[in-house]
């Protein structure tokens, strides 16, 4: 199989962590006989400095002719400390969301049995967590209009949603749910928020289709508890935008670490494949971030083109990694692996160059690499 990917490396760990993801691709490739071709573009900090634009209209176009997009980080402390800035990072990210219309951001959250003891949570609460966030992702309060008056002494940010753009979100969070375990919460804040009720209300129309889907509804704080302390009532939680922002952070704390959570944006046509992390700008550089939340998301990116198998065997690379403590800093902090050693693990079991039953003391000689 032959395909065009867009691969957008970004700001902070970005370039380290993709880097990672293309060569666990490059694996696959080689191992399955496909051909995927990569073209580089520019969007966040990394672009204005280049360009004087987060968001170069090359980008734009290149993901519109690509069969899928990889993107690896956006921000920088500059600009984070800089409120009065007029050109930003994440208006890259925010205006590409927006031009592929990629209105459902998915967030798988699953523990690893190795890492269960990692977690601040305690391992029986958290043992075979298994949900998905649908988080909407082109409209609310991040695209409503954004006003300062001339005093600099209020500002403003409208949340705004249409019926549209909850029902599409709504009927892939339920086929989803059909899938799985059957079961879609809705967060929202309806004691509150006009546009809660509107989700709400939709929610509750759509839900007749699916009569098959368990449907229950959480207000946002309740979630946010709900979250910590019995993940596993989950199966897919739909919510809007900022809402999906804040808890699938919250939600990697299950997981063990930000650093594993994939995601895939999806939309009208295009799909854009991304780990849920932010730049990490303090770790940039080091190779030592970590580079599962890319590679899971590359992953993401093989299952959309069709490549089930293909996909599995990253996912079960991942999981040998984890089950041998081939870890990152993030992971252990005191006894662990560079970004690069794992990416070079993971596509070496992906080429059949270790064997699933090795065990760890077989490839010391990898130590080389070892702090
Ligand atoms: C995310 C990020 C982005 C968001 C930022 C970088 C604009 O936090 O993808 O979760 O808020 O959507
Ligand atoms: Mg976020």
């Amino acid at each position: 199989m032959k395909k065009q990917i867009t691969v957008i490396e970004g700001d902070g760990i970005g370039p380290e962590v993709t880097r990672q993801s293309i060569r666990v691709l490059d694996a696959i490739a080689a191992t399955f006989n496909h051909e995927f071709n990569y073209s580089y573009c520019l969007m966040g900090a990394d672009a204005i400095d280049k360009t004087g634009n987060p968001l170069p209209d090359e980008t734009i176009e290149s993901c519109l002719n690509s069969d899928a997009i990889l993107f690896g980080a956006i921000g920088h402390p500059k600009y984070d400390n800089d409120p009065t800035a007029k050109v930003r990072p994440e208006q890259g990210l925010l205006k590409l969301r927006k031009s592929l219309q990629l209105f459902a951001n998915i967030r798988p959250v699953t523990t690893y049995a190795p890492l269960l003891h990692l977690s601040p949570l305690k391992p029986k609460n958290i043992e075979g967590v298994d949900f998905i966030i649908f988080r909407e992702l082109t409209g609310g309060i991040y695209f409503g209009k954004k006003e300062t008056n001339a005093e600099g002494t209020q500002a403003s940010d409208d949340c705004v949603y249409t019926r549209e753009e909850i029902e599409r979100i709504t009927h892939l969070a339920f086929q989803s749910a059909q899938k799985r375990k059957k079961k879609l919460t809705l967060v929202d804040k309806a004691n509150v928020l006009e546009t809660s009720r509107l989700w709400r209300k939709v929610v509750q129309e759509i839900a007749i289709q699916y009569a098959d889907v368990k449907v229950d509804f959480l207000f946002v704080d309740n979630a946010a508890m709900q979250i910590i302390l019995n993940p596993k009532q989950f199966d897919v939680i739909l919510t809007e935008n900022m809402f999906g922002d804040i808890i699938s952070d919250e939600a990697s704390v299950i997981s063990g670490s930000l650093g594993l959570l994939p995601s895939a944006s999806v939309g009208k046509g295009n799909a854009l494949f991304e780990p849920i992390h932010g730049s990490y700008p303090q770790a940039a550089g080091k190779d030592i971030a970590n580079p599962l939340g890319s590679i899971l998301s590359a992953a993401m990116l093989l299952e959309h083109l069709g490549l089930g198998k293909e996909a599995a065997l990253v996912k079960e690379a991942v999981d040998w990694t984890l089950a041998n403590s081939f870890v990152t800093k993030d992971i252990d902090p005191m006894n662990f692996y560079f970004t690069s050693t794992i990416g070079e693990l993971i596509s070496d079991y992906v080429s059949g160059k270790i064997p699933g039953s090795v065990k760890k003391e077989n490839i010391e000689l990898r130590k080389s690499t070892i702090i």
